[in-house]
């Protein structure tokens, strides 16, 4: 078990086929895969990386097995120019650096609050927001702290956030995080 399994295992109870969906790092492309898969032909998956290296393997892995989705290289924070509000279904991200890749690009609080308050306003009501943070080693822990901060302030009368913790893994395990917009 880990925080990959937990954040698929809650993706595939939530999106249904034809959901609009919206992967905000996709780096290697596997959570981008797992929405096309899960929304089927009848949905529409947009998926948002800055590095090109990872727009590429996001689109390689996308025609290996099969699926579209529209994979577009800008910044996350920009996600509001793509969607309409309250029309998502759901929205990941994994923050963090590309495995392999440029290891002076990664995810930072400067974009990733913008980013999050983006897609929020994109969810319709009872859509999710599901959160990998990574933190520690050469990330650092100001992300996390941001984020976490950020996500206890939301307005309880129109989100529900659920933190989860690792209570006996070393080595700053990443936690999944799980937003809901509230149904009205
Ligand atoms: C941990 S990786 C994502 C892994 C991916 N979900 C997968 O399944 O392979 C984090 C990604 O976020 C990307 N990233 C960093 N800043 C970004 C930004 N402002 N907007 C969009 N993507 C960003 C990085 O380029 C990197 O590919």
């Amino acid at each position: 078990m880990n925080t990959l399994t937990v954040v698929h295992d809650l993706l595939r109870r939530q999106v249904r086929p034809g959901a609009f969906c919206i992967d905000a790092t996709a780096g290697r492309g596997r959570d981008t895969a797992l929405l096309c898969r899960l929304a089927g032909p009848a949905g529409r998956v947009l998926a948002f990386d800055i590095q090109p290296d990872a727009i590429r393997q996001t689109r390689e892995l996308l025609a290996a097995e099969g699926l579209r989705a529209e994979v577009v290289q800008d910044s996350h924070a920009n996600m509001a120019q793509y969607a309409a509000p309250g029309t998502v279904d759901c929205i990941v991200f994994n923050f963090g650096r590309l495995p392999g890749g440029d290891p002076h690009i990664f995810t930072t609080a400067a974009t990733s609050l913008p980013a999050i308050d983006a897609g929020l306003a994109l969810l319709r009501p009872g859509g999710v927001m599901a959160l990998a943070l990574y933190y520690g080693k050469e990330n650092g822990y100001a992300e996390r702290d941001a984020v976490l901060a950020h996500l206890r302030a939301l307005d309880d009368r129109r989100f529900t956030v659920l933190a989860c913790d690792w209570l006996n893994r070393r080595n700053d395990p990443p936690l999944p995080i799980f937003v809901w917009k509230d149904a009205n």
